[in-house]
């Protein structure tokens, strides 16, 4: 019997010495934050500032750690993140210009990485190994098998504070190249403040959503204070992207049993977590929680397999006939698609679903209103007039699906802002919308 334990010696090293490894035009890949590799990134990062290295690519989603390849000037042109979906970091290396980002559907990613990439190393933090030689791939199904399929080499760092999922992918050692042993805790989001707003739109949305409802929450404070006003419902289900905060409070009250499902039956189902400690420790050996990858997850078929579906996402503005940008403020780059059009059309097919977007009714301390009479140039189509839904601002819900353009705008003023009623009824005039 293999001896895991003299291999995993064998193949221990420091993350220095992977750096020594590296060499010009190298693509990396890593997968959602929780996952990523901090101390291999930064020897690698280390070397190519200090060295002639150039031409490193980096391919990741939701970076969450403070990465010198988005901050650091010294590294333009010698080490370059490639972003799906940007958090601070990649947000601001990207308007800056000096870091770029991939358009693609989180869904369509696994195929994507199959079908466009080859990379010379993936890295990923897991859990500590197993007697059967494995390691848990922990808070990430995501796009991790693909890569691992697409990569020459996988290095591993080892972090003792990884929780193990026991539904997920894992990792064997022998199919690791070389391991770093870095003992850190995990980032975590900082707790939401759920404010007046967000909680009066939480409290609209949960009038919506019948007991056994199957649920996904989306990524902001308004998703949040949906999943709050949730706790006084009983048997609902999720089906998830990412595995938020509030649905550990929602499961650990009781609103949460995933008893009415139609699949996975009594079990979670999500593609990856981030959030606070709690969510780790929740997710570490529960055999109730299933993290498997986003082809799977995110597909709008598998996702309508349930009933009662219901998404929640936040946008950042709609224009009167129902087009949602969540992803730019204007030309400024904030984020990526996600996975909220999947949702949206897997709410939209499942037998008694519906599908949510929410948002304040203003920016900026009131100055602007989010409900728009066109997109402002440049922003980004997220969901189209086509398969957008239900609306909702702290001033009511406007349902969209099916309406005529004239009914979408007269019901997107209602919820609007007062103060910005009468501009928008203008500007609906002026193209012809209201008659
Ligand atoms: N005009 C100008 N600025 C705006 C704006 C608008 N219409 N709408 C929001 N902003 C500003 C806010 O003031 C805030 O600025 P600040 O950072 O200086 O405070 C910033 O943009 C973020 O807005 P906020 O409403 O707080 O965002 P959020 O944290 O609730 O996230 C999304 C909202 C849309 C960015 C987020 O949900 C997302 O990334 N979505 C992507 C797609 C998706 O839904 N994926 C599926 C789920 S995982």
């Amino acid at each position: 019997m293999t001896d895991y334990k003299a291999l995993y010696a064998q193949k221990l090293v420091t993350p220095e010495i992977i750096a020594g490894m590296v060499q010009d035009g190298w693509v990396f890949g890593m997968d959602t934050g929780t996952s990523q590799t901090p101390a291999i990134m930064s020897a690698v990062a280390e070397r190519a500032k200090n060295s002639e290295l150039k031409g490193l690519k980096v391919h990741t989603l939701l970076d969450i750690y403070p990465y010198e390849f988005y901050a650091d000037e010294a590294l333009k042109g010698k080490m370059t993140g490639y972003s799906w979906f940007s958090s601070a970091g990649a947000r601001k290396a990207i308007n800056a210009g000096y870091a770029d980002f991939i358009p693609g559907y989180y869904r369509d990613l696994p195929r994507h990485i199959r079908a466009e990439y080859e990379y010379d190393a993936f890295c990923v933090e897991v859990s500590p190994m197993d007697s059967h030689g494995y390691f848990s791939l922990a808070l990430n199904g995501s796009y991790c098998e693909a890569m691992m399929d697409k990569a020459k080499r996988i290095f591993i760092e080892v972090n003792e504070k990884q929780p193990r999922c026991l539904c997920g992918t894992q990792i064997h050692i022998s199919q690791v190249d070389a391991i770093v042993e870095y003992n850190h805790e995990l980032p975590v989001l900082p707790p939401v403040v759920l404010d007046e707003t967000s909680i009066t739109i939480g409290n609209i949305i949960a009038e919506q959503i019948p007991d056994g409802a199957c649920i996904q929450l989306g990524i902001g404070a308004i998703p949040d204070a949906t999943g709050m006003a949730l706790k006084a419902k009983h048997d609902l289900g999720i089906h998830t992207e990412m595995f938020t905060d509030s649905m550990v409070e929602l499961i650990e009250c009781g609103a949460v049993n995933n008893s009415k499902k139609q699949i996975h039956r009594n079990k979670s189902v999500t593609t990856f977590a981030y959030g606070s400690k709690r969510i780790y420790d929740f997710i570490n050996d529960n055999p109730a929680v299933e993290m498997l990858p986003v082809d799977y997850v995110n597909d709008p078929a598998v996702i309508a397999r349930n009933n009662n579906v219901i998404s929640i996402n936040a946008a950042l503005e709609v224009d009167l006939i129902g087009q949602v940008c969540a992803e730019s403020v204007g030309t400024k780059h904030m984020s990526g698609s996600g996975g909220q059009i999947d949702y949206v059309r897997g709410a939209c097919q499942s037998k008694g679903g519906k599908s949510f977007i929410a948002f304040a009714s203003t920016a900026k301390g009131g100055t602007i209103s989010k409900i728009k009479p066109t997109l402002t140039p440049g922003a980004v189509c997220t969901t189209s007039k086509n398969d957008v839904d239900y609306i909702v601002t702290e001033y009511g819900i406007a349902h969209l699906r099916g309406r005529s353009a004239g009914e979408r705008a007269r019901q997107l003023i209602a919820i609007a802002h007062p103060d910005f009623r009468d501009e928008l009824t203008f500007e609906a005039k002026k193209r012809g919308l209201l008659v």
